[in-house]
Parts: C-alpha cells; structure tokens; sequence
C-alpha cells in the first residue's frame, strides 16, 4: 500500500505531487463508500479525533465530523468561545490538556498563521490544519482539486482563474499550491488592493479585469470579501467592487463555453456573486461541499496509517 510522506497535514505547500494524487485517489473510493446504503467503514475504530476551533466554521467542522464518524472514529468537539480559552489558557495548554484524554489526532481550525505548524512542534498527535488564518486551508484544495477533477479530468494544462479577496484568503494560497502541484495553470484577479505583494513571484498570472480571467479560464473558484479581516478599507464599498469583480449567470453564459464556477462558501450573495450565478448550471459549489467528506475522510485515514 502507498503512503503519504508527512505525519500531519499543516499545509499543501509541504506535500509532493504524489501525496495529492494518492489523497485524490483514496478520496475516490471513500465517496463510493459514503454513497452505499451503509455508509461506515472501521478503518479508524479505536483512533479518537479532537476537531478544535477557535474560528467559526460550517462546512469545514462538519465535514471533518462526518468524515470521522463514517470511519468509526471516536470524536470530541471543542469550540473556543464557551471554553477556558475565554479564561485566558493558552493554545498549547488547551490542546496539551485535550490530549491528556487520549486523543490521537487533532483537527485544528485558528486566526493565526501558523498555529498547527507551531503545535505540530510540541504535540505528538496527527495535526491537520483546517484554516490557520490568512495561510493556508489545505483540506479545501484538495476537496476543490477533485470536484475539478470530477468535472475536467486531469487538470495538467487546466487553467484555473481565483477571483476575489486574494490577500485575505487562506483558500487561494493552499489552491495556487495545489493546483501547480497538478501542473494546472493559475491566474489571480481582484483589485490590486486585494492581492498580496509577493503573488507575482509564485508563478501565477495577474489579471484586474474579471472579463478577461473569465474568458481565460475554465474554471472561476470566485472568493468572497472577508471583511472581518480587513482593518482598513481595501476598496470603496462592497457595492463597487461588486460593480467591477461581481460575476452574474449572464456573464458566463455570454462566454459560450463550457466553464465550471467554484465557491468555497460561506457566499456573500450579490457582492462577488449573484444567486442566479452561484445556483446556476456552471456551478459545482453544492459538489464541492460533498465532496469534502471524502476527501477530508482519505486524509484522515492517510495520517492514522503513519502512527
Ligand atoms: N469553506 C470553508 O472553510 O467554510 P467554513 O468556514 O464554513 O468551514
């Protein structure tokens, strides 16, 4: 049997190319899995999974929930707010004292860039990153990856445009890496506020004008404004940039093509994309959220094989 070259996943940046396609591969086989009427598997009885966040999450926190319980691990929920945290204990000794009872991996989502790998230096559990901030998001790259992939095929020579709040998205930077690792080719494009300094030197394209990535493109993974990140005014108001960035099911229809719309949620609906686009026949934003389960569930059960 394959393995994965890394104990913990703390970001797409550190796996080889295989590593992606062994994930995606295994991912396969667990959304078979989930399909069948008798959607568990023991592959991790007896391996207890902590899921510790100190940022809000839907998709993410429930998927990874999913994906344990449909692969009979034990689990415990931890949320920041309603805990000691509020007390003022310190990240380590929250996570330290979560291990006292016996877990075995944790599944950490935290405002900090950096907080997994950090912990990852201190802890003997499997630690998977589920957001750390403006980093990275590494479980959302691969889920996106094989929804692509479920949609295009191999995505070598795919061009892939991520369009919106590059500079404040955890998800752009872990889908860049992904995506180059696949040899898809990647273009950003927002406002030139939104995009961080060093984006040029990664080897993606640069593009201000969404027309122009739309036709590029055969696949838009549109982004929203994170606002609760922003302590200055990057942009005018949400109502201009919806202007200039917004995307409308007209304008994808308009470019008589075949081009699939991505999303990680949650959507600010009429700022980066109008319902009519985001409910639309090009997009996969519902798959995407599917097939999270499965891939979050090969990751995991990668991780357990290397304890
Ligand atoms: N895509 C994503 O990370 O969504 P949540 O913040 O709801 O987990």
């Amino acid at each position: 049997m394959q393995s994965i070259s890394t104990k913990h996943l703390l970001g797409i940046k550190d796996l080889t190319a295989n590593d992606i396609h062994l994930i995606l591969e295994t991912a396969k086989e667990f959304k078979d899995v989930i399909n069948r009427p008798i959607k568990k598997v023991p592959s991790l009885r007896d391996v207890t999974i902590a899921n510790v966040f100190f940022e809000n999450s839907t998709r993410t926190r429930l998927s990874f929930e999913l994906a344990e319980k449909r692969l009979s691990a034990d689990v415990v929920n931890f949320s920041a707010s309603g805990s000691s945290v509020k007390k003022g204990e310190t990240l380590l000794d929250t996570v330290n004292n979560i291990l006292a009872m016996k877990v075995d991996m944790v599944v950490m989502r935290h405002s900090s860039p950096g907080a997994p790998h950090y912990l990852s230096k201190h802890i003997k559990a499997n630690i998977v990153n589920a957001g750390d901030g403006t980093h990275e998001h590494p479980t959302q790259a691969l889920l996106d990856a094989f929804s692509m992939q479920e949609k295009l095929g191999d995505l070598a020579g795919k061009k892939v445009a991520i369009i919106g709040d590059i500079l404040h998205s955890r998800v752009a930077l872990s889908n860049i890496f992904c995506l180059q690792k696949l040899g898809a080719e990647v273009m950003v494009c927002g406002p030139n506020t939104l995009l961080p300094k060093y984006i040029r030197e990664i080897g993606v394209k640069v593009e201000h004008n969404v027309q122009t990535a739309l036709q590029w493109c055969d696949v838009a993974n549109v982004l929203r404004i994170q606002l609760e990140r922003q302590q200055i005014k990057y942009f005018p108001s949400l109502r201009e940039y919806s202007l200039y960035f917004g995307i409308n099911k007209k304008m994808l229809d308009e470019l008589n093509k075949d081009i699939v719309l991505m999303h990680p949620g949650p959507i600010n609906r009429g700022v980066e994309l109008t319902s009519d686009a985001a409910d639309s026949h090009h997009s996969i934003i519902l798959d995407q959220v599917e097939n999270g389960v499965a891939v979050r569930m090969a990751v995991l059960y990668l991780l357990a094989q290397q304890n």
